[in-house]
């Protein structure tokens, strides 16, 4: 398949017969049809006529050979699991993690009917709208070194959309990534292994990308916000995917050689977090407030309390900005 694929995209916007293609990409006549067919079915705009032949008019965005084309990885984003429905990109990974799947294996979809935030939230994943996708990870870590792996996961996001669209998004602690206070992208890391050990981690992130503020249910129009509706016009997902897997796979190679202080030096660059009054709620219906004064080096919060005690945050939700 990808041969054909790469053989139409050389001539792309040019007409090219049946019998070159076949010969291009080395099957028969009828392989080249049916061929046809599966990749019109995966979303390629592929035109035909009886004299000319085929002739490539679009690609679909988020197509798993589309991903790779163009990829500068050498492990994220190699094995693609992609599907156009899926419950959660999340379950799914957990579901190949366990049957073995490779560390950098990329699970994503164009819709998710349960798709999961953080504290047992749902996340609204319309189709063809955003990035919904999950990746498998095997760090050689423990589970209390986890912190650091979502604030990358968000440095290397928030990077990625610099990078290709041109917009600076700060990060919310832990790893919200926001524009002027909207929520543009979440993160919801789950892990499976013992204390000293993990044996996968699955790092999900919900991208809002081409809604516009209609596309959001009533409860998130205020508090929501995609990258078209920053920048004015619509996005193409697959270069801010690649872009992110590369960064991201950069960033995780260097955690091992004290990478993370880069990355939390980035994180403090850019925080929506750091200087404000804030309310914390750790879970269990335990809320602390204060001013967020600094990150740790393992992605810790310092929180200054109103009795000027200093209070370290290891894990939590901002709930509130208090000014
Ligand atoms: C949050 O901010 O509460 C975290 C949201 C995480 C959403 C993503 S979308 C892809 C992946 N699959 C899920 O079910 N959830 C995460």
């Amino acid at each position: 398949m990808e041969r054909i694929i790469k053989v139409l995209k050389d001539c792309r916007g040019k007409w090219v017969s049946g019998e070159e293609l076949a010969r291009l990409s080395g099957i028969t006549r009828a392989g080249v049809w049916k061929r046809i067919n599966q990749l019109r079915e995966m979303g390629y705009r592929i035109e035909s006529a009886p004299r000319n032949g085929y002739c490539l008019v679009g690609i679909p965005d988020l197509n798993p050979f589309e991903i790779r084309d163009g990829l500068k990885t050498e492990r994220f984003g190699r094995d693609i699991h992609y599907q156009d429905v899926v419950d959660s990109t999340n379950r799914l990974a957990k579901r190949l993690a366990v049957d073995g799947a490779r560390e950098g294996t990329l699970v994503l979809a164009e819709s998710q009917t349960q798709g999961r935030g953080r504290l047992g939230r749902s996340w609204v994943s319309t189709r063809g709208k955003g990035l919904w996708f999950s990746l498998i990870l095997r760090p050689k870590i423990s589970a209390a070194d986890l912190a650091g792996m979502t604030i990358l996961t968000a440095v290397s996001m928030a990077k990625a959309i610099y990078d290709t669209v041109g917009i600076r998004v700060l990060i919310k602690w832990p790893n919200d990534l926001v524009y002027q206070d909207r929520k543009l992208a979440g993160i919801l890391a789950e892990v499976n292994g013992e204390a000293d050990l993990v044996n996968y981690l699955i790092i999900g992130l919900g991208l809002n990308v081409n809604q516009e503020e209609d596309d959001f249910p009533p409860e998130l129009k205020q508090s929501a916000v995609s990258l078209r509706m920053i920048h004015g016009s619509e996005l193409s997902r697959r270069p801010i995917l690649q872009e992110f897997l590369s960064v991201f796979e950069g960033n995780y190679a260097a955690l091992s050689n004290g990478g993370l202080a880069k990355i939390i030096e980035y994180a403090k660059s850019y925080s929506a977090t750091l200087g404000k009054a804030v309310r914390v709620n750790q879970g269990y219906h335990r809320t602390v407030t204060g001013e967020a004064v600094d990150l740790d080096g393992d992605g810790s919060l310092w929180l200054k309390e109103s009795s000027g005690e200093l209070l370290r945050i290891y894990a939590g939700e901002i709930i509130e900005n208090m000014e």
